[in-house]
């Protein structure tokens, strides 16, 4: 594998020496540069190719935020990471800070070597001709969505309070409707409706609210119907879905909480590529979506096809860039093949998978070719002794009431 350029930016030499320092374990695969300051980053990146960028956030003359802005412009696929201090300053330069991830001084050099190593790695599971043709298409995408962040603030602290959640919550209207929504249907036998965020934070629990927080501000930074054929409305329902029958799975195979959570974030997100592709490339979308349509194949075939990756790589990629937890990322990435992923995440990926095939194969109304989605013959036999009992929990459960959605 070709050595990846990392380009680190600080104007004190100690953090470098420090840095070089901890950082010498990665002498083979890394290639490493210094600037003590943006515009001699800037002239060293105008000269070279970077993979990455690691910027300090507070230094003289131009700023981490206005040096990682530049970047933004100039050097739209370079991977951004700041690096912030707890001062007041730098808390202020986090809120509109344009880095891909933050990560708190002091750096600790394992999290760091991980954050690039993942991210890179999916980033190259999109390198090949078509696919580079279309990433230079994508000017800029997303960022992490700021109710989110504040949310998941809110949610680190030692006592996250209720109250401070649903005043964040409140604060998006289209948001705090879409949450009700879910919470009323999902405990329609309540006598009352709920109509209070914090309630609806207290019945959802704060974890399954942080991930319909995520996917819907994720959503909504879309346009709402980037082409004709694509309804945003019919993916969120998709996927929302698809979360429900993954929870409902992973309870029958007795997976811990912590486990169902992820699962349920993956399964919400993991067609998030499809957005990000419809809206980047709509021509080339609607003519995947036409083949597939035509072949009577799935879309993401099609698309490995035509652009030589599909939309489980370009989800998972915005994902890792953001710095979502790697579970959740590989489950984006592996959701159609889970018998890629060889990490310890393979069977929560495979009910996502299972989750996914059974929600194309059972609805009804669902396009001709998206009920060619089915599950991966490999994973049908490996699970044959279970799928009934999944499938059963899916349609049974409590689920068909969230079904309703
Ligand atoms: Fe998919
Ligand atoms: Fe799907």
């Amino acid at each position: 594998m070709s050595p990846k350029h990392i380009l680190f930016v600080d104007d004190e030499p100690d953090v470098f020496q420090e840095l070089e320092q901890s950082l010498q374990p990665m002498r083979d695969e890394w290639r490493m540069r210094f600037a003590p300051s943006g515009s001699e980053a800037l002239k060293i990146l105008s000269r070279e190719p970077f993979d990455a960028v690691v910027s300090d956030m507070l230094m003289p003359e131009m700023n981490g935020s206005q040096f990682l802005t530049e970047i933004k412009t100039r050097h739209s696929q370079v991977m951004r990471l700041a690096l912030m201090g707890d001062s007041e300053p730098e808390a202020v330069l986090r809120l509109s800070c344009p880095a891909h991830q933050c990560l708190s001084k002091p750096l600790n050099p394992i999290q760091l070597r991980n954050t690039i190593k993942r991210t890179l790695a999916l980033r190259d599971l999109l390198t090949n001709q078509k696919l580079r043709h279309m990433v230079s298409q994508v000017q800029s995408l997303p960022g992490l969505p700021s109710l989110y962040v504040e949310l998941i603030g809110e949610l680190q602290k030692e006592e996250p309070s209720i109250t401070r959640v649903s005043e964040i919550i409140s604060r998006d209207m289209g948001m705090t409707c879409k949450i009700l929504h879910v919470v009323n249907s999902v405990f329609y036998s309540l006598s009352q409706k709920i109509t209070d965020p914090s309630d609806a934070a207290m019945h959802l629990g704060l974890e399954t609210l942080k991930s319909l927080v995520l996917t819907y501000q994720l959503f909504s930074q879309f346009p709402h119907q980037p082409i004709r054929e694509f309804s945003l409305e019919a993916l969120w329902q998709h996927c929302w879905n698809v979360g429900v029958f993954t929870k409902q799975i992973a309870a029958v195979e007795k997976m811990s909480y912590d486990t169902m959570d992820l699962c349920f974030t993956a399964a919400l997100l993991h067609d998030i590529g499809k957005l990000i592709l419809a809206s980047h490339l709509p021509d080339e979308y609607r003519e995947i979506m036409a083949q597939a349509r035509q072949k009577r194949v799935a879309v993401w075939k099609v698309e490995q096809e035509i652009l030589g990756a599909t939309h489980a790589e370009v989800g998972a990629y915005l994902l890792s860039l953001w710095g979502l937890p790697h579970p959740i990322v590989e489950g984006v990435a592996f959701h159609h093949c889970p018998i890629r992923c060889t990490s310890q995440n393979a069977p929560f990926i495979t009910i996502i998978h299972a989750a996914d095939s059974f929600e194309h194969e059972n609805r009804s109304s669902s396009p001709m070719t998206e009920r060619f989605m089915m599950m991966d013959d490999t994973v049908r036999s490996e699970t044959l002794d279970r799928i009934k009992d999944w499938q059963a929990a899916c349609l049974w459960n409590e689920g068909s009431a969230w079904l309703e959605i």
